[in-house]
């Protein structure tokens, strides 16, 4: 006959020793694998260890950390005269300090909110970012405004930008939309054209300007679009992708050519639309919808940077085709990505204009503090600091911005050679647009 263990009151008695003893051993278990775990698969270390350890180390000095950082409000006068009175010279009460709510581990770090004290501003709980990193040892501290009253504070146990992992992409792929690179945060960077259709890519040479488009390359090679090229550095850049492309401009004036053509095919699918009574090209059936066009300019100076009259006029009406473009191309299917060094009014009177349209920015490391202001345009002071701050060595690194906000961000290093070959193995998919490569005729 079988005895159930339960009905041993001796057994019972040892099942709080047990769960004791395996945890013990769980711990120093992931104890001494822990480094090699940290080394293998980074990621699994700080679900397992770190998280779990920072955590518990961030909410027993909490109290203690936002007193130091200027962030505790002391009680008012009369409650501790009161209290010193009642509690016979008991140690009157603590200040009050912030409320956090759960600490949520993230990919590469964790994250909490916290309510601020009646009179704290969110800029008080920036300002203490760095303290908050020192105190919980980790990379760096994040803290955004969530709502009125309510701060996110987001804590990166190392830089997830330093050596960014191409991710595997999961799901099927959505219509001009492509994952880059890494943000900051930890969570993949996208540029889906289809919310934000124009992206000014801008950056000092060697910043990181063509790895980017390379990237955005490779991940719209294998979708049904088409992708035009301008680059009028003789096509030394863009014309790797060749294959793929459905026309390239390699001068300026083949650019200017290739650019009113654009402008032309544009208003024909207005038409199309305004003959089908829809607003965009997404409101037309499947079977009669135009392919979208995605345009990409490598050196934008290079299309505005004139010696004589001839040269000017060319650059005037390519910069007044692009400048439509913007206005018109997104509803109708053409979208742009621009990228130069500098985008000031330098390079002409229709850049400022330009650079109006363009609703995604991305700022890579440049050559002077005008060209990041002009780049991120008004946004916050700590956005314009993140991109002056990102040294030679950490090319490809970059801040963007949009209206959701910015974000650092760093693209994957696709090279030359993994851009060649992904056009080439998807050379098929090239859409023939005859009209385009008339005007390169
Ligand atoms: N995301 C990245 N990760 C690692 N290294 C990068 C990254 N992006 C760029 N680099 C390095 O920087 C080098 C220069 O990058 P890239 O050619 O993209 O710069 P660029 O801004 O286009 O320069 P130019 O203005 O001279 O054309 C690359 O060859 C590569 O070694
Ligand atoms: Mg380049």
């Amino acid at each position: 006959m079988t005895i159930l263990a339960s009905s041993d009151p001796s057994a019972g008695a040892t099942w709080p020793g047990r769960v004791l003893v395996v945890a013990a051993l769980v711990a120093s278990g992931l104890l001494i694998v822990g480094p090699a775990l940290r080394r293998r698969s980074p990621a699994a270390w700080w679900l397992l260890l770190g998280y779990p350890a920072s955590a518990f180390h961030v909410a027993r000095t909490w109290r203690a950390l936002m007193a130091g950082c200027g962030l505790a409000v002391s009680r008012r006068p009369a409650l501790t005269v009161v209290s010193g009175l009642v509690g016979n010279g008991a140690s009157p009460p603590q200040p009050r300090v912030p409320r956090h709510g759960f600490i949520r581990p993230t990919g590469a770090g964790f994250e909490l909110v916290a309510r601020l004290l009646p009179g704290q501003l969110p800029d008080d709980f920036v300002k203490a970012a760095s303290a908050m990193a020192e105190d919980w040892q980790v990379h760096a501290v994040r803290v955004t405004s969530l709502r009125p009253g309510v701060v996110r504070i987001a804590a990166l146990y190392a830089d997830p930008l330093a050596a960014p992992r191409v991710p595997r992409t999961r799901g099927p792929v959505r219509l001009l939309r492509v994952v880059v690179g890494t943000l900051g945060t930890g969570a993949p960077w996208v540029i889906d054209l289809r919310r934000i259709p124009h992206w000014l890519i801008v950056g000092a040479t060697r910043s990181g300007k063509s790895t980017l488009i390379h990237a955005l390359v490779a991940g719209l090679a294998p979708q049904p679009v088409a992708l035009v090229g301008i680059d009028c550095k003789g096509g030394m850049e863009l014309s790797l992708y060749s294959a793929r492309l459905s026309a390239l401009a390699i001068d300026r004036a083949q650019a200017e050519r290739l650019l009113s053509a654009l402008v032309d095919l544009t208003l024909a699918r207005m038409t199309v639309c305004r003959t089908a009574g829809v607003r965009n090209i997404w409101g037309l059936a499947e079977k009669e919808r135009p392919v979208p066009v995605v345009v990409i300019v490598d050196e934008i100076a290079e299309l505005f940077l004139v010696a004589g009259r001839h040269e000017k006029d060319e650059a005037h009406a390519a910069g007044t085709a692009l400048i439509r473009l913007a206005q018109l191309g997104a509803a109708l299917g053409v979208f742009l990505v621009v990228a130069g060094q500098r985008v000031g009014s330098d390079l002409g009177p229709g850049v400022t204009a330009l650079r109006a349209q363009f609703a995604g920015r991305v700022c890579h490391r440049v050559a002077d503090p005008g060209t990041a202001g002009m780049t991120l345009g008004d946004l916050n002071s700590h956005a314009l600091k993140a991109a002056q701050a990102i040294t030679p060595e950490q090319a490809g690194t970059a801040v963007l911005a949009s209206g959701d906000g910015w974000e650092r961000g760093r693209s994957h290093l696709v090279t030359e050679a993994d851009a060649e070959a992904v056009a080439t193995a998807h050379a098929h998919l090239t859409p023939a647009l005859p009209e385009l490569s008339a005007a390169l005729a």
